[in-house]
């Protein structure tokens, strides 16, 4: 029997195009998969316990069973213990962690390593064999609540599946879209604040300005979900104008329930004043990072703005394939069931 003794899985970084924050409170909202990625390579360990290695988060062992867990490896451990659920024993292993995704950026860093980790040690686990990626979604899930408190489950889900994906709470996943702005005249920029948040405290902050609102919170929560359908249409129809004037829109509504931050509003100021199709915070805001949509010829220029004015600039592919494993089977390199 050939013997998986290294996994290795690859997940790509996140956009929430728009409703973000609405679909906590039931709105669906379209988010795309990045071209940045995490990696995790799982090795079989002589033990005890698991081992985490990685450049921003340090080193630190852990044994799964204890009650409760504290720390900042908890996000692992709460995966691998729902990992060791399906697969019956925990398997000793050093994981090395390695990602090209700025933290805190709202550009789904945590979700990424959450889904490659759990994937690399689950097909570690299972020998390379009969990956579920509901068994994969179920264990980031796990991480995610560790990190963000209650997060939507959007995030994992792109991550997971790529592409471009209508998601809803408690439904998952409505649709899938296979238009992209490849082959249109606009590209996407992705700007980046360097201002680290705290997810867990911008949806704490959006969720008590809404409430406030009473009954009329609903009119907004349903005007978000009409949003996110314009946007979907207008990205279907390669309508890049109308696509970049609801993304103005959707920054305005954020921002009046207070998820922005200066930074953000100088990033969707200057998109304004050289004249960008669009442009509006992505994720949970108050800091992290903004998109914005620029005709191709001026997309340069534009870079060059931000550039100037301190910001780090990422020109992003949306749309990129998700989760990707292989395993090692004895010295040879295999792709795996299941991905
Ligand atoms: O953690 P971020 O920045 O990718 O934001 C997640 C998106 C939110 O809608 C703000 C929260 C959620 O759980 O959906």
């Amino acid at each position: 029997m050939a013997i998986v003794e290294t996994c290795s899985a690859s997940a790509p970084a996140k956009v929430i195009i728009t409703g973000e924050h609405w679909v906590v409170h039931g709105s669906a909202a379209l988010a795309a998969a990045v071209g940045l990625r995490s990696r995790v390579k799982c090795m079989e360990a002589r033990g005890p316990g698991i081992t985490i290695k990685s450049l921003r988060l340090g080193s630190f062992t852990f044994t799964l069973g204890q009650d409760s867990c504290r720390g900042p490896h908890c996000g692992f451990y709460y995966a691998a213990s729902r990992i060791v659920e399906v697969c019956g024993e925990a398997k000793p292993a050093t994981c090395i962690v390695d990602s090209d995704i700025p933290i805190g950026a709202g550009l789904g860093s945590s979700a990424s390593v959450a889904v490659s980790f759990s994937a690399a040690y689950l097909a570690l686990c299972r020998g390379g064999k009969d990956l579920s990626l509901s068994d994969v979604s179920n264990a980031a899930s796990g991480f995610e609540k560790f990190v963000h408190g209650n997060p939507s489950g959007i995030d994992t889900a792109v991550v997971l599946h790529g592409g471009f994906i209508v998601y809803r709470r408690g439904e998952g996943i409505i649709m899938r879209i296979n238009e992209s702005l490849a082959d249109t005249d606009a590209v996407v920029l992705i700007v980046d604040t360097g201002i680290a948040r705290s997810t867990k405290e911008a949806v704490a902050a959006f969720t008590q300005n809404l409430s406030r609102l009473g009954s009329f919170s609903k009119i907004l929560v349903n005007l978000a979900e009409q949003i996110t359908w314009e946007v979907v249409g207008s990205l279907k129809a390669r309508d890049t104008k109308r696509l970049g004037s609801l993304l103005y829109l959707s920054h305005g509504l954020l921002s009046a329930l207070g998820v922005s931050h200066e930074k953000l509003e100088e990033i969707v100021q200057a998109a304004r004043a050289e004249g960008a199709l669009g442009a509006k915070l992505t994720g949970a805001g108050m800091g992290g990072t903004a998109l914005v949509l620029a005709a191709r010829e001026h997309s340069h220029r534009l870079e060059k703005i931000y550039e100037s004015k301190g910001f780090k600039v990422y020109k992003a592919t949306l749309g990129v394939p998700g989760l990707q494993i292989n395993c090692d089977v004895s010295g040879r390199a295999a792709m795996v069931e299941g991905t």
